[in-house]
């Protein structure tokens, strides 16, 4: 048979990082590429005890077709734990927040249109965005965020601007609450809408960060929110809270995909959340994840030392950000690196134009510390490896 393929299919190419990242599943490899969760934080009694006691109570209602909004006690407890005014009538569960970007690209993307990311975004974002076959514009960002006068010289006919102000995935790095200022008033000025993304953002190490752009701005912002990073990723439950005047065409874009997120996962989650467990839970992530954070700044600073070698201290999330010497691509050093038992991500896919090739994403959330410490150090040494030979090569180069 011949199958004969849309043109959005065409287009659908499969993940550049799943492709390398494959060849990290060997045995034996240490990964610092995964974007994964400590499977040591998932609260598998608690989800035992809310699985038997949903079945018991209500087992029926648990089972069957349910309403596209969610369940409106989860909807609630939403509601309840953002920071700011939120009617819980504003309150999309979805399907992972995976699906919310999938849901904001069918309702605001025609082919050919502006959207305005981070330099560097999330891979998954523009992988979402890519079906609706937008122009993705990269905005020059620096370590606090979108730098202002960029996101303003580019705001013209934009959809939207996808900013992910908390631990952002892939550089770590948190928008200052001055320039949350500066975007949410130079975005309401441009008539620029924001799609802001925090799944990350209640895995804060010392300090909670500053208010969501949303809070500042709710009319001007679709924002989205996972239970993936605080309870499990497997559950695939997620939220977005739109303001009033979109939300009618999120939900029927919801529809259209899934009818709704499975009630059974909500109504499981939403007895798990019960008597303020998170707010017992989530520490105990912070915790474990700030001590490997730690692990692997001080391997970086002891391993990497002499290098010209540059990473940043994330204040919270899973991700760190590195730069390599000049010279060195990462795509090329990965196998080599994975030939030496350890894998990182290359940071060029997650431009939405040129990427810059000495760039690298770590996670220090999935590895022990020992396996960081171990990781580290091989990680060096492919590196130092790296440096000799291209240093032949500058010098075969010099002398032909
Ligand atoms: C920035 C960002 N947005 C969205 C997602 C998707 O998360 P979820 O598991 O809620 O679909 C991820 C997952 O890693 C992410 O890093």
């Amino acid at each position: 048979m011949n199958w004969t393929l849309a043109a959005r299919a065409a287009k659908m190419n499969p993940s550049v990082l799943r492709e390398i990242l494959k060849v990290t599943e060997r045995p034996g490899i240490i990964s610092l590429a995964g974007g994964l969760p400590s499977p040591k934080t998932f609260p598998i009694q608690a989800f035992a005890d809310a699985c038997a006691e949903v079945l018991h109570t209500d087992g029926q209602a648990a089972l069957q077709y349910a309403a596209s909004e969610g369940y409106a006690p989860l909807r609630q407890a939403v509601a309840d734990m953002l920071p700011w005014n939120v009617d819980p009538s504003q309150v999309l569960i979805t399907t992972g927040s995976q699906q919310g970007l999938d849901l904001v690209a069918k309702v605001l993307i025609d082919p050919g249109s502006k959207v305005l990311v981070e330099t560097p975004t999330y891979l998954g974002a523009l992988q979402a965005f890519g079906p609706m076959e937008p122009h993705p514009v990269g905005v020059a960002s620096d370590d606090d965020g979108v730098v202002v006068e960029d996101l303003v010289a580019k705001a013209k006919d934009a959809r939207f601007v996808y900013l992910l102000p908390n631990f952002q995935n892939p550089t770590g790095r948190t928008m200052t609450e001055e320039r949350r200022a500066a975007v949410s008033a130079a975005a309401a000025a441009a008539n620029l809408p924001i799609v802001e993304d925090n799944p990350y953002g209640e895995l804060w190490f010392d300090e909670a960060p500053p208010l969501p752009l949303a809070a500042r701005n709710p009319e001007g912002v679709i924002y989205l929110g996972s239970f993936s990073k605080v309870l499990a990723p497997g559950l695939r439950l997620g939220f977005l809270v739109a303001p009033k005047s979109i939300y009618p065409k999120l939900l029927q874009a919801k529809q259209a995909v899934d009818l709704h997120t499975p009630i059974f996962t909500q109504r499981m989650v939403s007895s798990v959340m019960k008597d303020g467990f998170l707010d017992r839970h989530v520490p105990t992530i912070r915790a474990l994840y700030k001590s490997q954070r730690d692990a692997m700044i001080a391997a970086l600073q002891r391993e990497m030392k002499g290098l010209d070698v540059k990473f940043n201290a994330p204040k919270g999330g899973m991700f760190l950000w590195a730069r390599l010497p000049e010279g060195v691509d990462t795509v090329t050093l990965l196998p080599k690196a994975v030939e030496r038992n350890v894998a990182f991500v290359p940071g060029a896919p997650f431009y939405a134009g040129e990427g810059d090739p000495r760039t690298l994403r770590l996670s220090f959330v999935t590895a022990s510390v020992e396996q960081i410490d171990i990781a580290i150090a091989a990680l060096a040494q492919t590196l130092r490896e790296e440096l000799v030979l291209l240093g032949d090569k500058q010098l075969a180069a010099a002398q032909i």
